[in-house]
């Protein structure tokens, strides 16, 4: 009897366990739900069906998401009421910003539908079907073909075929690889043009936390925006016009009341940005040990410098917080890939892999087709190292963590319009940027670029390898003893375009003196041969790797969906339409830590440092605290702030909705745990965590904090019944 409960207990166990390795994993496309996850879904406790997720007959989830620039929004109520993530909608608030309105730090709340403020290039892009073409974009291709035959045809069938996709006139269509070159889908997409602004909380809610927080768990950022879709008297889309409609949705999200706990299922419904699940070991190798380093050595140096600056002075503060922000983001999530790679050992697992494939590749006749694509696609990655460092190199030091690569870039496309379609083209283009330039100026300050330069340039110097460095930075910097802030300066004190006043000066100037003026700009001529030698000793030299790394990847991806026909297989992100679905729980991030799954406002006050510019509180937010001023929106007394699960997200997933078992709203994805961010490269489901707002959190901000209870009243709430706590 004993050994019979013994044996059960095990089986039991190993049933759980073989569980948790298959839920949590995988950005899967909304068509193919019902034969590949619907099932599993139900079993971790959804009450839906795929074609209530994703229909073509019926109004389904589906309907109420939408592409809100890079991020991803949802419909949530039956007057186009769009959410999204604060950072999301971060730009367009901030343009809308003035000092005297300055919505970022005061927040806006529109008191009527007349004074949603319109967004100017800011659009709503729904799926309204997706289609697998892949048999018809893959005719006349063949496995012995040679790829730059088989990539034109395939390019020649896209061309054919998207004009005969079925579509409205309101739609458009696009058509995508996935698996790496294996399967094409085409999505039929409707996106709607006048969105407007029509609420935001202040940063001190929308970004409590900002950098210092960023990518951490335990979290109290109340992540969220509220924007409008409107359309036209038709609910097509149309160009802005005041007398647009708010729009009707065929879908809109419920709001779940009641909340989650530990264990509840969970999907979170947007578009994905871009993932790389099934690199061989030395692919994911080299981003952990070659690129990641540079990267983060680099932004490491920068971030120093503008943290000393903007300590010492507020101006600068203001001028490059966005900077500093974006810089310190992708710094900050190399980070932690790099160091969630070695805490599950994901090299390690990815050799195993590599290993069991080889070994079945080698034992099974049919597959002796992929007998030599690991030992391929090593050779090439192996090949293209000293390559891709060195576009590392030259795009963190002298592109993405300065600005002044832009206004280099602003002289090129004078200079080039005038080559290329004349003076005309050229005086426009010319006046036209006269007109804006104090703006493209704003947030820069020459002196705190030519310090990150010169910083910078000593730091490539020193690791980029000595073949990959142009001649002209190494014979110029030779000749005075690599003095690089000697260097920096010249280049600097030479150049047309280095601060506002120089520039608006050059920019009276007619094409010939233009290119007078720049024929000793040392910065300008500088970063010419620097482009010239990118293209010509780098680019050029490495696209035969970087092709046949493509193409091997393609093979090899199809090898591994033969070779393993037990796995189930998503295709990596692409920005396009996913759904990925897990279950609320907490995670061990270290040897005896362990992380709860729900936050509360209690932790807000427990970071709050008052003045401060990242944990500073509303007071409006702390005495609704002190009073308990909840109204409904509480659980157990106290106010629900976020909560993570096992959601396999990436960026892009800003801003998507976390849906429960039934199809409502519970929460608001904007973010990952820093310890899992290897996800986009190896998920783990140990410590692979997204990060949500609770829906609860946002409900009371808008209703309570903000005053906007008319909102939650176009909103439909509703009250599941709890699951009673284990
Ligand atoms: N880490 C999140 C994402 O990758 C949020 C970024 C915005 N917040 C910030 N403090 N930079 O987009
Ligand atoms: N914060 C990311 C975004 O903006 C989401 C993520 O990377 O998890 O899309």
């Amino acid at each position: 009897m004993k050994f019979i409960f013994k044996h059960l207990i095990f089986a039991f166990i190993y049933i759980i366990s073989l569980n948790l390795i298959h839920a949590g994993e995988g950005i899967w496309l909304p068509l193919l739900l019902k034969g590949m996850n619907e099932q599993e879904m139900q079993s971790l406790g959804m009450k839906m069906s795929a074609e209530d997720i994703y229909s073509v007959n019926k109004g389904s989830l589906k309907d109420a998401i939408a592409q809100f620039g890079g991020c991803t929004s949802e419909v949530i109520s039956t007057q186009g009421l769009l959410l999204t993530n604060h950072h999301c909608g971060y730009g367009y608030i901030q343009n809308l910003s003035s000092v005297e309105n300055n919505y970022l730090k005061d927040g806006f709340w529109a008191k009527n539908k007349a004074e949603e403020k319109y967004c100017a290039g800011l659009t709503a892009m729904f799926i309204s079907r997706i289609e697998d073409l892949t048999t018809s974009v893959l005719q006349g291709v063949n496995s012995q073909m040679k790829e730059s035959e088989r990539r034109a045809i395939i390019e020649k069938n896209i061309q054919t075929i998207l004009p005969t996709i079925k579509k409205q006139k309101h739609e458009d269509a696009f058509i995508r690889s996935f698996f790496n070159g294996n399967q094409y889908f085409a999505f039929i997409t409707i996106t709607y043009k006048d969105i407007r602004l029509v609420g935001t909380p202040p940063e001190s809610i929308g970004k409590f936390g900002s950098d210092t927080d960023n990518w951490v768990w335990p979290r109290h950022t109340g992540d969220f925006s509220i924007f409008r879709i409107y359309a036209g008297a038709d609910n097509l889309p149309a160009d802005y016009s005041p007398t647009n409609k708010p729009f009707t949705p065929k879908h809109s999200l419920p709001i779940n009341m009641t909340g989650v706990n530990d264990g509840d299922f969970t999907m979170v419904f947007g578009f994905p940005g871009r993932t790389n699940e099934y690199l061989n070991r030395e692919g994911v190798r080299q981003i952990v040990e070659v690129q990641n380093p540079i990267r983060i050595a680099l932004r490491d140096k920068t971030l120093k410098i503008l943290d000393k600056h903007m300590r010492a002075d507020v101006k600068t503060k203001i001028q490059y917080s966005a900077q500093y922000a974006t810089i310190a983001n992708a710094w900050k999530k190399w980070i932690g890939e790099n160091q969630g790679i070695k805490f599950t050992k994901g090299l390690d697992k990815k050799q195993n892999q590599d290993v069991e494939f080889t070994k079945r590749v080698n034992s099974n006749p049919n597959f002796s087709m992929y007998k030599n694509i690991l030992s391929q696609l090593d050779h090439h990655y192996k090949e293209s190292e000293n390559f891709n460092a060195a576009k590392d190199y030259y795009a963190e030091t002298f592109q993405r963590n300065i600005q002044i690569y832009n206004f280099y870039s602003i002289v090129k496309k004078l200079i080039t319009s005038n080559e290329k379609k004349g003076v005309k083209e050229f005086e426009t283009l010319r006046n036209n940027y006269a007109i804006d330039i104090d703006g493209y100026y704003q947030d820069y300050q020459e002196k705190i670029e030519e310090e990150i330069f010169a910083n910078l340039l000593q730091i490539f110097y020193e690791g980029c390898p000595k073949e990959l460095i142009f001649p002209k930075l190494k014979t110029e910097l030779s000749a005075i003893n690599l003095d690089y802030f000697k260097y920096t300066n010249s280049l600097f004190q030479s150049s047309n375009f280095v601060n506002a006043d120089k520039m608006k000066s050059f920019l009276k100037l007619e094409i010939n003196e233009m290119k007078k003026a720049l024929e000793d700009d040392q910065l300008w001529l500088f970063y010419e041969k620097m482009n010239e030698f990118i293209i010509s000793d780098i680019l050029e030299k490495s696209s035969q790797h970087d092709e046949a790394i493509s193409d091997l990847r393609r093979v090899h991806m199809e090898a591994l969906m033969n070779v393993f026909p037990e796995r189930k297989f998503y295709p990596d992100a692409n920005s396009t339409l996913r759904v990925t679905y897990g279950q609320v729980e907490g995670f061990s991030p270290k040897d005896g830590a362990c992380y709860n799954s729900k936050t509360y406002l209690d932790g807000v006050i427990e970071k709050y440092i008052p003045g401060d510019y990242e944990f500073d509180v509303p007071k409006k937010l702390l005495e609704l605290y002190n009073k308990k001023d909840y109204g409904r929106y509480a659980e157990n007394g106290k106010i629900p702030l976020a909560f993570i699960a096992s959601n396999h997200t990436t960026g892009g997933n800003s801003g998507s909705p976390a849906i429960d078992a039934y199809g409502n709203l519970i929460g608001l994805n904007f973010d990952r745990v820093w310890e899992g961010t290897m996800s986009d490269i190896n998920y783990d489901r140990s410590i692979c965590r997204n990060i949500m707002v609770d829906a609860r959190y946002i409900l009371f901000i808008v209703d309570k904090f903000a005053g906007a209870g008319h909102l939650i009243d176009e909103m439909k709430l509703v009250y599941p019944k709890k699951k009673k706590k284990k």
